[in-house]
């Protein structure tokens, strides 16, 4: 029986084209990109081309792309890096419950640096509001963090809106946005977007493991986590992972090609079918997360008298892989803490299944989705002693 795999939020798979853009840097132009004779020279032009892509996809200048070793990298530098720059003696950050590890743990470490941290409130859909941002700023507020998208339940934040409100309250606090998820489906333009550090991953868009990249505006004061030979821009000292980066500027080509928008369409039309079907077929289900404001590939729905953990292992021995909350996570078994933020009770947060389409997804797999999926809960709750 073929896998079928629905765990596209975790990673996705090399995209062929990717992997061809690639190969040439992992064989014969192997060059160090600060040695100076003609090796090194031609990898240097192939990150500087690189970067250029990156740029016109976020329609920055190339000098504000920083290239980094993953997006766990590129939170890290953007939350710490800004916080620790500023002269402030008493900063203040304003971020979300819901964000991913990668910055709410630079935010923990600030607090234990005796940096205050407000976490806005988020509303059962998992969306901040403008009025809450409004309400946390502060004189001292020197950066807010807010993610474009989701990666449990999809739920997308009006980054623009909250971009305008930061800059007409004061255009000296800076505005980060871990943009991840969002890559393959929204727009990025940094200026629509009124932000002035973005992060992104390679591996979330059929790009390589391993890369990411952060904007960075012109300008700004970031202290670098990283000290050494002084790699892009002195932010991220290393040898740069040439083939990495060509693969992650070629996976942004791919998402700028026209017939991208079409799939993404087509992506949405699955997601509202199987969401449609899953609830109309299996009894105490509930969508978690707005249905508007939803990434156009993402499907998290709780079964109640159900552990998601459990419904994930069932359908992995029938072949199929998904996963319960964000995959950096889900080795604990903690209830999600995105799903704790937005009112739920610790049982209904175990109880979640998380469904992310990719490119390669087909009515067919969706199709014997739908079909080993009721008996699974069915059999789970009769485990349980779950009364419907
Ligand atoms: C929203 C979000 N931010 C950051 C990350 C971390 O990305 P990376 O694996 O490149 O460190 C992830 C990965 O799950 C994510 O979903």
């Amino acid at each position: 029986m073929a896998k079928i795999y629905l765990d596209y939020a975790a990673t996705t798979p090399l995209n062929p084209n990717v992997f061809k853009a690639m190969l040439p840097y992992l064989k014969q132009d192997f060059g160090n990109t600060s040695s100076i004779h003609s090796l090194g020279q031609q990898a240097l032009g192939a990150i500087d081309e690189a970067r250029a892509v990156l740029a016109d996809f976020l329609g920055c200048d190339a000098q504000e792309i920083i290239f980094t070793g993953s997006a766990t990298e590129a939170n890290n530098l953007a939350v710490l890096g800004t916080v620790q720059a500023v002269k402030n003696k008493q900063p203040h950050v304003i971020t979300t419950p819901i964000e991913h590890h990668a910055v709410l743990e630079p935010c923990r470490e600030l607090e234990k640096q005796g940096v205050e941290v407000s976490y806005l409130p988020v509303d059962k859909e998992g969306l901040v509001t403008l009025a809450d941002v409004k309400k946390a700023l502060k004189p001292n507020t020197v950066l807010v963090s807010i993610m474009y998208a989701n990666n449990e339940v999809g739920a997308i934040q009006p980054i623009q809106e909250i971009g305008q409100l930061i800059k007409k309250t004061s255009p000296k606090i800076l505005f980060h946005t871990d943009a991840v998820q969002a890559v393959n489906y929204l727009d990025c333009n940094v200026e629509k977007l009124g932000v002035d550090l973005l992060t992104l991953s390679a591996h979330k868009i059929y790009g390589p493991k391993g890369v990411g990249a952060l904007f960075v505006k012109n300008g700004i004061l970031i202290k670098p986590l990283i000290y050494g030979g002084g790699q892009e821009a002195g932010l991220r000292s290393g040898t740069e992972n040439v083939a990495g980066i060509v693969g992650l500027a070629s996976a942004i080509k791919e998402i700028q090609n026209p017939k991208h928008k079409i799939q993404n369409i087509r992506t949405r039309q699955f997601r509202d079918k199987l969401i449609k079907n899953i609830l109309k077929i299996i009894p105490d289900a509930h969508l978690n997360g707005s249905l508007v404001h939803r990434l156009p590939n993402n499907v998290n729905i709780s079964f109640r008298g159900v552990e998601g953990e459990a419904i994930v292992i069932a359908l992995d021995q029938k072949g199929i892989a998904a996963s319960t909350g964000s995959a950096c996570s889900s080795k604990s078994l903690e209830p999600s803490h995105v799903l704790l933020a937005m009112g739920f009770s610790e049982e209904e947060a175990h109880g979640s299944l998380r469904i992310t389409l990719g490119r390669p997804t087909t009515p067919k797999d969706l199709e014997r989705l739908l079909k080993v999926l009721p008996p699974i809960i069915q059999k789970l709750r009769q485990i349980s002693g779950y009364q419907l």
